[in-house]
């Protein structure tokens, strides 16, 4: 969906979209697909190009706030979608942060040893929960699907810091207002378009740089690391203004900060692992490298994780 799209449908302009988010296209799935679909499709080929087997995987975590139903979980359509017959699979909803959250967690519980392999996984069908009457969020928005295996290593790789944290008082500058037990769906609740996301754009986005800046520096020291030894940033794609700041106040060079924004919009908790296969695969990652990987969103919540590749 372009800038182009959107022109047609909200009181917008492509160089509004451009200069004050960095978005010229998103991705929409087709209606008959789910965010379960595409986060299968994801776990796929993640299996695949770690030369992973289904029945390896013990772990299966998703991050989502799009899931295909409310119950069960999205993690156990997937597991079943997958084949991932000796796993246990649950959801993390924790919006954008989501995919950061559960892999700080598979990372403790793989290090505790009670799982050996996981799965984690970012993934939402935002475009089943945007307002396409809002000029405000409706630009912002697109679905994908993003998937890593992780495990333990006795070389020093993987997962070396992270850090997680949120702010419950901020929950309603990003949030659904209709549609759990609350607020239950009716008729009047999805004419006005409470059944979709509300963001107050300019105050979380002041929140997400400082955050984000935040926890980035926390796993840097905790892992006793500057800046200076990042190869890759691959920050939360919300908008390039934030990736900017967030550059400067961390002081790393512009080109070891990875963006896809400009093609892929916000995907939320899949924002984060789409961006890291990009860069895998076009060759940005080598082994030993340090990979910073930092994300903001609705909750308040934000996280980051160091990973040595
Ligand atoms: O992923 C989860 C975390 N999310 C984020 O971190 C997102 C954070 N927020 C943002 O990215 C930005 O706040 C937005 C892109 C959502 C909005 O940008 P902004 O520069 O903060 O704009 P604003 O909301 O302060 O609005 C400025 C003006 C307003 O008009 P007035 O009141 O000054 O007349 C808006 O009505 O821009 C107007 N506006 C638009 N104009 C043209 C808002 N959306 C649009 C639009 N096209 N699509």
């Amino acid at each position: 969906m372009t800038n182009a799209d959107f022109e047609k449908i909200v009181d917008t302009t492509n160089e509004w979209i451009i200069s004050r988010t960095g978005i010229k296209e998103r991705r929409i799935c087709d209606e008959d697909m789910t965010g379960g679909d595409m986060a299968a499709e994801a776990c796929r080929r993640a299996l695949e190009n770690s030369g992973t087997s289904p029945e390896e995987i013990d772990l299966l975590i998703i991050g989502t706030v799009t899931p295909d139903y409310r119950c069960p979980s999205e993690a156990v359509i997937v597991q079943e979608k997958v084949g991932l017959i000796n796993a246990v699979a649950f959801d993390i909803v924790a919006a954008c942060t989501g995919f950061i959250n559960g892999l700080s967690l598979a990372n403790s519980l793989i290090q505790s040893g009670q799982y050996k392999k996981a799965l984690i996984v970012g993934s939402e069908k935002l475009s089943s929960i945007t307002n396409y009457k809002d000029r405000g969020t409706c630009i912002l928005f697109g679905d994908a699907a993003g998937a890593v295996v992780i495990g333990p290593d006795s070389n020093g790789n993987g997962v070396i810091s992270t850090f997680m944290k949120s702010d419950g008082r901020l929950a309603k500058l990003l949030w659904q207002e209709v549609g759990g037990t609350r607020n239950p769906y009716t008729p009047e609740n999805v004419n006005n378009g409470k059944d979709k996301l509300y963001m107050a754009g300019s105050d979380v986005f002041k929140v997400a740089v400082r955050e984000m800046c935040n926890a980035s520096l926390k796993v840097l020291e905790d892992a006793g690391l500057t800046a200076d030894d990042l190869t890759l940033v691959v920050p939360h794609q919300a908008n390039i203004r934030i990736i900017d700041a967030l550059t400067k106040r961390l002081k790393v060079d512009k080109s070891k900060v990875y963006m896809n924004i400009e093609k892929y919009g916000n995907t939320s908790a899949a924002s984060v692992p789409l961006a890291l296969d990009q860069a895998n695969h076009e060759g940005r990652l080598k082994p030993g490298d340090y990979v910073l990987m930092v994300a903001f969103g609705g909750g308040l919540i934000w996280g980051a994780a160091l990973v040595r590749w």
